[in-house]
């Protein structure tokens, strides 16, 4: 008995000089740092003055904030996507009460919407996975949105449960789901794009596209020509302001939706370098989206660039009360937290992206823009249609008459839709036959693969 007392005395006594070990005595380092607390309080210890600037405790409530807005705010936009387009009546069909044939939850995985299954509660999980959702009927879509399960939407509903109005979040373009739990189903994955979302065929839907066509001075039929135009993947965030739909080759004026992911420390951002995170936030958030409130860029005042902008006022807009602007900060902290996502073990041969690296860095010249491990210039990096040997259409449309250096962090999440602003070339293979042709660079065919295989490794 009092052996086996003295025992457990020494047990104790062991666990308890573990934890003081545990506890005091390591050096903390970076890593052995649980909660974004601790982080803070970590880099508070740091020697410094005591007039220095501490970093703010609230760090993680505002991480968590700006994901919050990131996935859910509407930023008011269901005056249009909703009480003006009346997209909602478009989903709930003739049936509910709406108009049209409806949207099932087949039509609206087909146009690239997607689920999140973590919003769905176990029922409806329970039924989904037993084949027990009519899957072609409207009425299972509303009870998606009552769930808040479609990913960038949120439906509105008066007390009766009728939806009575709908919004779009950024997440509709720059999120995508892991499919999980079936195909367009899953976890969420914010900051990708969305290569798959047909925005076009989902405004297309819209019973009053009246509205637009009035803005773009064209009739109902030639506005649904450009929305048939952009495709799966695709938007056109300058047409509101230019009213440029088509190239002069006839091709579509839309662009390919960028991630939203890895973009801290770059200075310029979207394809041609409009301005900055928070520039460009306030802008879609506002022009749009068509959220409320405020944007200011003398830029746009110009009515030789942006007819449309300048009529309607675009380049300047405010409204009361402003729901856009108290959010940009905390949007901004969410975004350049959301790291470039790294590539699935066996998705790229190491050998040869190894030996890729040391042409990207060297023989191939990629490096003098797209400068790891930011992957394009700190500083302006904007670069004239000439230098990149393409086209000058989208260029011309922005403020920077250039192309920005794409960042390439996470390329291998969006393989689909092709490369460059608009898809125009169709494989990564056809981006190196690009630039082997444009610097007279003599790439062997091994040497291009070992290129991809980097391209794919980032
Ligand atoms: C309807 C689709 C759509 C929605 C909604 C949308 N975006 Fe975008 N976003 C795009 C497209 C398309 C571009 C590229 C524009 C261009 O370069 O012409 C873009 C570009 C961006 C970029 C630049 C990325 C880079 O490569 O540097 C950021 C950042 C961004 N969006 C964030 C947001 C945020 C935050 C929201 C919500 C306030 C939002 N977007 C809403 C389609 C969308
Ligand atoms: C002179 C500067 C410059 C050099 C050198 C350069 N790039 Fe680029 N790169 C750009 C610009 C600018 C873009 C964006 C073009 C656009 O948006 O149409 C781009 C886009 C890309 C893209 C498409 C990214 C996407 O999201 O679609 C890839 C891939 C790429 N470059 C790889 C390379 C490789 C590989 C090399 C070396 C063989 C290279 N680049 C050399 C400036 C450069």
């Amino acid at each position: 008995m009092r052996q086996r007392f003295k025992a457990v005395t020494v047990v104790l006594a062991v666990i308890f000089l573990l934890g003081v070990f545990f506890w005091i005595l390591p050096p903390k380092t970076s890593s052995a740092l649980a909660t974004w607390e601790d982080w803070v309080d970590f880099i508070a210890s740091k020697k410094s003055s005591p007039l220095a600037p501490k970093p703010e405790k609230s760090i993680l409530a505002r991480l968590e904030e700006g994901q919050k807005i990131f996935r859910y705010d509407t930023f008011g936009d269901e005056a249009f996507w909703g009480d003006t387009l009346r997209l909602h009546e478009a989903i709930k069909g003739e049936n509910l009460g709406g108009v049209g044939p409806g949207v099932s939850p087949k039509t609206a995985l087909s146009v690239g919407l997607k689920v999140d299954s973590e919003a769905l509660p176990s029922d409806l999980a329970r039924a989904l996975r037993a084949g027990k959702v009519d899957l072609d009927d409207p009425a299972s879509t509303i009870a998606l949105l009552q769930n808040d399960a479609v990913v960038g939407i949120k439906g509105f509903f008066d007390k009766q449960g009728n939806l009575i109005s709908i919004g779009i979040q950024c997440a509709f373009c720059h999120s995508t789901v892991d499919d999980s739990f079936a195909p367009g189903i899953g976890r969420r994955l914010d900051g990708w794009a969305n290569r798959d979302l047909n925005v076009g065929a989902i405004i297309a839907l819209s019973p009053n596209l009246q509205v637009i066509a009035d803005r773009l001075e064209v009739d109902v039929p030639t506005l649904e020509q450009v929305l048939a135009s952009w495709g799966p993947g695709k938007y056109d965030a300058i047409v509101l302001e230019d009213g440029k739909a088509f190239r002069p080759d006839g091709k579509p004026a839309a662009t390919l939706i960028p991630p939203a992911f890895g973009l801290s420390g770059i200075n310029l951002h979207t394809w041609t370098g409009f301005g900055s995170v928070p520039y460009w936030n306030a802008y879609v958030a506002n022009t749009q989206m068509r959220g409320m409130g405020t944007f200011f860029d003398p830029r746009l005042n110009d009515p030789k660039k942006y007819p449309i902008a300048v009529k309607t006022g675009d380049w300047n807009i405010k409204n009361e009360p402003d729901l856009i602007t108290p959010k940009l900060a905390d949007l901004h902290v969410y975004q350049l937290a959301l790291k470039a996502p790294q590539p699935p073990e066996g998705s790229f041969d190491p050998e040869a992206a190894a030996r890729g690296k040391a042409l990207f860095n060297d023989k191939a010249g990629c490096s003098n823009c797209h400068v790891p491990p930011l992957y394009t210039e700190p500083g302006h990096a904007i670069h004239t249609p000439e230098e990149m040997g393409i086209d000058a259409f989208q260029a011309q449309r922005s403020p920077t008459n250039g192309y920005r250096t794409a960042p390439l962090a996470g390329l291998w999440t969006h393989q689909k839709g092709g490369f460059y602003h608009d898809g125009r070339f169709a494989t990564l293979l056809e981006v190196i036959n690009h630039y082997d042709s444009l610097f007279n660079l003599n790439l062997s065919q091994q040497e291009k693969n070992d290129l991809i295989e980097f391209l794919k490794s980032i």
